[in-house]
């Protein structure tokens, strides 16, 4: 198992990953699928994007992205993680944020946020275990398929925030 820096040619990987986990219901809000230009967008700017790769084949990603556009925020980032759905529970999940919390400290950040629907418990079991914190819960935070889901905020300090 190797983790790396995401490159142009892991697109289409990456978008299908991502993929899964939208058409799963379990990991996010969002209902569109994406394309291999979508995740073209995400890569080469400031935040990092990480593929975990086992002979030869990607089998994970995470990546961060913006989490608020003013200033004071400039050292918060969001964060995304991905396993295929087949090989998952196999330490991919962990290595993949290892990396990213790794590169997100490299370039700068002090802290990843992000929000776990409730019932995700393969998610909240590994976040906690990599040093995640559960911050409250956000109510009707919005709606998958016209049903109304909760939100667990989760929050990890990186650099000079955990020092
Ligand atoms: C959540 C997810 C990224 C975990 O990745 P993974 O590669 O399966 O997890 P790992 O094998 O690295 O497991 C790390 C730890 O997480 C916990 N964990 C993982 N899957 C679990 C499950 N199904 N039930 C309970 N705990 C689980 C365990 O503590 C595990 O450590 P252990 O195997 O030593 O007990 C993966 O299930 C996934 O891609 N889910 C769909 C997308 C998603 O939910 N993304 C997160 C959105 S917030």
């Amino acid at each position: 198992m190797n983790a790396r820096p995401a490159q142009p040619s892991d697109a289409a990987a990456i978008a299908a990953i991502y993929n899964q986990g939208i058409e799963e219901r379990i990991a996010t809000f969002e209902t569109r699928l994406r394309i291999p230009d979508d995740i073209q967008a995400w890569l080469g700017g400031r935040h990092p994007v990480v593929v975990v790769e086992d002979e030869g084949q990607i089998v994970a990603f995470a990546a961060t992205s913006l989490y608020r556009p003013r200033e004071c925020y400039a050292g918060i980032a969001e964060f995304s993680i991905y396993v295929a759905r087949a090989r998952r529970r196999k330490g991919y999940g962990r290595a993949a944020m290892d990396a990213l919390c790794e590169a997100a400290e490299r370039a700068g950040f002090w802290k990843l946020v992000s929000r776990v629907f409730p019932e995700n418990a393969a998610s909240r079991a590994m976040l906690k275990s990599l040093g995640f914190r559960e911050v409250g819960v956000y109510r009707r935070h919005g709606k998958v398929d016209g049903r109304w889901r909760d939100a667990v905020i989760v929050e990890k300090l990186l650099g000079e925030g955990a020092a």
